[in-house]
């Protein structure tokens, strides 16, 4: 295996090339037979290893694909019919107030804040991260006021984050300037309104440095917006301690809330007053149901929500939630980190040299809980893994990605997907 992104630390490569000459094992290798036992042994040591519990996950599969969409919370199917059948069915209307379906959006916001290191009152959720997204970047443009004229945005940045920062900077009269996150310190000026930036990059598993980029952009005056997509669940994201201004995520990826779950905006306390949202729809309204037709908008994260939210998506993302119960996000960090040197040791070791190349940072500073391998003909090779129970997923045109999610994968997982990736060379 070759590093496409590290090949400076000198170090490392030399850890590569000695790794890329083990070749294709054996089955009978002492080594090789090492890993399957220090993967047990890892597996046992591991303080995180029976929150696997708390999911339903198929037999037999290694499910490295929640950092795409997690997997089911055990909770959830009896949460949802329990919405459903009583609080819908039965209690109809009134289950707006009495089973608290109207405060939803706020309340799941406070649960996901700890999560994302910010305290209560400045998480809201609701709408999809790319909505939120367009909230957020045209409340930046007004927070920043007039008299600047460029919004910053993260020139590798998950495609539809570019869109709708296109669309908010035509709204708003801002230009848009592709920088790649690194560059952004040095392209930040007096003319920049905002920065868009993602916490970690959803191709190669890249960590951006968001304290030291969190306080370029506030040194300049700009206003910070976060896509917290990547990082949120998988390792600390400390939000306030940095002086984040802006940030939006989704849930259904390492926060398990599932396919399609309504996402998340957050709203520093100090910009909520100022906070002009481009969708002042009746939900944050300071007194929706008095029906008037001038708008005042509500105080607090609230101003942040637009209309009647998705409560069947969103109660089964609160009982998703339990799963973090008693979870420090330090730990899973630390478990995250372990799970990927460990399998990325496998994978040199099982895979034959040359057949991939590294693509995510190796060093702990720069990655997020994903490794991207770089290989010819990726989708067919995923492919195979999946009809061999290992399921990642590949990016086009040439990327294979394993998604690390410590709540429920654990090192026999890591061991196994990369013997098995191996054999899929062989
Ligand atoms: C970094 C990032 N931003 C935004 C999105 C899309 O968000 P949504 O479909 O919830 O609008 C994704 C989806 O995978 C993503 O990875």
């Amino acid at each position: 295996m070759s590093d496409a992104t590290d090949a400076t630390d000198a170090t490392e490569a030399a850890r590569a090339t000695d790794a890329t000459a083990v070749g294709i094992p054996s089955t009978g290798d002492p080594a090789l037979a090492a890993l399957a036992a220090r993967a047990a042994e890892l597996d046992a040591a591991d303080d995180l290893g029976k929150l696997r519990e708390r999911f339903t996950l198929p037999d037999g599969v290694v499910y490295l694909d929640g950092n795409s969409l997690g997997a089911l919370p055990a909770g959830v199917p009896g949460r949802v019919a329990d919405v459903v059948g009583r609080e819908w069915g039965e209690l109809l209307i009134r289950s707006w107030d009495e089973s608290g379906w109207w405060t939803a959006p706020e309340r799941i916001g406070d649960r996901i804040a700890p999560l994302v290191g910010a305290a209560a009152g400045q998480v809201v959720v609701g709408d999809s991260t790319s909505v939120n997204l367009f909230k957020a970047l045209v409340g930046a443009a007004r927070l920043a006021g007039p008299g600047r004229g460029e919004l910053l945005v993260d020139a590798t940045t998950f495609p539809t984050d570019g869109y709708i920062a296109q669309s908010a900077a035509r709204m708003t009269g801002l230009r848009v300037v592709p920088v790649e996150p690194s560059a952004v310190p040095a392209a930040l000026g007096p003319d920049t309104a905002a920065v868009l930036l993602n916490h970690v990059d959803y191709r190669t598993g890249r960590l951006h440095d968001l304290p030291a980029l969190t306080a370029a952009v506030r040194a300049a005056g700009a206003v910070s917006v976060w896509d917290l997509c990547h990082s949120a669940g998988a390792l600390p994201v400390d939000l306030d301690a940095h002086g984040v201004d802006l940030a939006v995520g989704c849930t259904y990826k390492y926060l398990n809330g599932g396919p399609g779950s309504p996402a998340y905006l957050y709203i520093a306390e100090r910009h909520q007053a100022g906070f002009d949202s481009p969708l002042p729809g009746w939900n944050s309204h300071a007194e929706p149901f008095a029906m008037r037709p001038g708008y005042e908008p509500a105080d607090g994260a609230v101003r942040g929500r637009v209309g009647t939210p998705d409560i069947l998506s969103m109660l089964a993302l609160e009982a998703a939630l339990d799963a973090w119960d008693g979870v420090r996000i330090e730990d899973v960090r630390a478990k995250s980190l372990a799970l990927t040197d460990f399998f990325l040791e496998c994978v040199e070791a099982y895979v034959p040299a040359g057949r991939v190349e590294l693509v995510t940072p190796r060093g702990h500073a720069e990655r997020g809980s994903q490794i991207s391998l770089r290989t010819d003909d990726a989708a067919a090779v995923m492919r195979e893994l999946v009809a061999r129970g290992v399921v990642g997923d590949f990016r086009s045109p040439d990327v294979l990605r394993f998604g690390f999610t410590p709540l429920y994968v654990g090192f026999a997982d890591a061991e196994r997907a990369a013997r098995t990736l191996g054999h899929v060379y062989g």
